[in-house]
């Protein structure tokens, strides 16, 4: 049977990436529960610009210099996508934009001129929840079917959460105060690692001692998924003020402890979340899907492959890039969703807030 072809133009502008990608899919079109694409789709362009250097003197994301950058550069990146991914405009069948969420500027600028392709070609606008698009991103690079366990660690997000299917998220547990990626952040910002964090923390931990300094496990051992990491945070802030001087050493193993602290506890609450799985879905195949920007750390992606290992549980994280905000995730979660008949009218708003499934500690959903 010919496989039915979707070409998706995905863009991205929730947080300080503008982001523009052409995606491929041919979506099954029998679409059984659990169903995965016949043939593995294609990534016809995917185009990022980071707007770094925009917010490095502050430290941090400034929302209004977001919004005015993604204004300033969407236009010509969603062209250039179109450009290289050699379909044409006549050659999209839709148009997935964020609807959220995140920084309710940028969201806007993004959704609004997906509206503005969708009325101008014709086409079906799918207006994508920022987390849907993680935590379905490794179904672009892999045959994944559902139910899968997902471990969602981003700036702005860490949480475990059950995939049932498209749309359909069970959320395991979450941080009780700040995002791993925060973490990594509020770490970097701290040691004088510069913007953005996760990476030089990273870069930084590779020459460091990681039992240098003994920090914090918050929420390790205990029941549930939860986390939290404004204590590790605290920690690493009063060491440092402790400390007379920093020199290049001493912020390398403290890279390298913060880090091992952060793995320590996400594995010990993906070990959790594995033991929950498996009692709920005794016949499925078990799968860790780990995604968002802190994935694509590969201390951490180490650690919890060997979690992976011990539990029977097949770790599949997207390439580093894919974890990190970009539009072809954006893209595809518009093709799951415009495959089983979902789009979105024309007046859709952009959210700030817009949690990713149900909650459920006990079991029951
Ligand atoms: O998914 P993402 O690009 O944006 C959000 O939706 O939040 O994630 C960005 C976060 C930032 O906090 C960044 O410091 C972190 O992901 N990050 C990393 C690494 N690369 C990005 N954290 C740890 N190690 C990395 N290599
Ligand atoms: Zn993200």
């Amino acid at each position: 049977m010919a496989a039915q072809t979707l070409t998706m133009l995905g863009i991205e502008t929730s947080c300080d990436e503008t982001a523009a990608a052409v995606i491929r899919g041919y979506p099954d079109l029998s679409r059984r529960s659990g169903a995965v694409a016949e043939r593995t789709p294609e990534i016809l362009s995917d185009l990022v610009l980071s707007q770094f250097d925009a917010h490095r003197p502050y430290g941090g994301v400034v929302p209004e210099i977001a919004a005015r950058a993604h204004i300033l550069s969407l236009d010509r990146l969603i062209a250039a996508a179109v450009r290289e991914a050699g379909c044409g405009w006549e050659g999209l069948d839709g148009v997935a934009a964020t609807a959220g969420p995140g920084l309710i500027g940028g969201v806007m600028v993004g959704l609004v001129t997906g509206k503005a392709i969708a009325a101008a070609r014709g086409i079906p606008l799918v207006g994508v929840n920022h987390l849907e698009g993680h935590a379905l991103s490794a179904r672009l690079v892999q045959k994944v079917a559902f139910p899968y366990l997902l471990l969602l660690v981003s700036g702005g997000h860490c949480q475990l959460l059950e995939v049932r299917g498209v749309g359909d998220y069970v959320r395991l547990g979450g941080s009780l105060d700040d995002a791993a990626g925060e973490a990594f952040d509020k770490t970097a910002k701290l040691l004088g690692l510069g913007f953005p964090g996760g990476p030089a923390v990273e870069q930084a931990a590779r020459s460091g001692n990681p039992a240098r300094f003994a920090l914090p496990r918050p929420m390790l051992g205990r029941a549930g998924c939860d986390f939290s990491f404004s204590g590790l945070k605290t920690a690493v802030r009063h060491m440092v003020a402790g400390m007379p001087s920093m020199h290049g050493q001493d912020r390398a193993d403290m890279a390298a402890s913060f880090q091992a602290a952060v793995a320590d506890v996400l594995v010990d609450r993906c070990r959790q979340a594995m033991a929950m799985f498996r009692a709920r879905h005794v016949a499925a195949g078990h799968h860790l899907v780990v995604a968002g920007g802190v994935a694509a750390n590969q201390m951490l992606r180490g650690a919890i492959n060997v979690l992976c290992a011990q539990q029977n549980f097949i770790l599949v994280t997207p390439p580093p890039g894919l974890c990190t905000d970009n539009a072809a995730m954006i893209g595809w979660a518009g093709i799951e969703r415009l495959a089983l008949g979902l789009s979105d009218p024309l007046d859709i708003s952009a959210r700030a807030r817009w949690p990713l499934g149900s909650f459920s500690r006990s079991g029951a959903s």
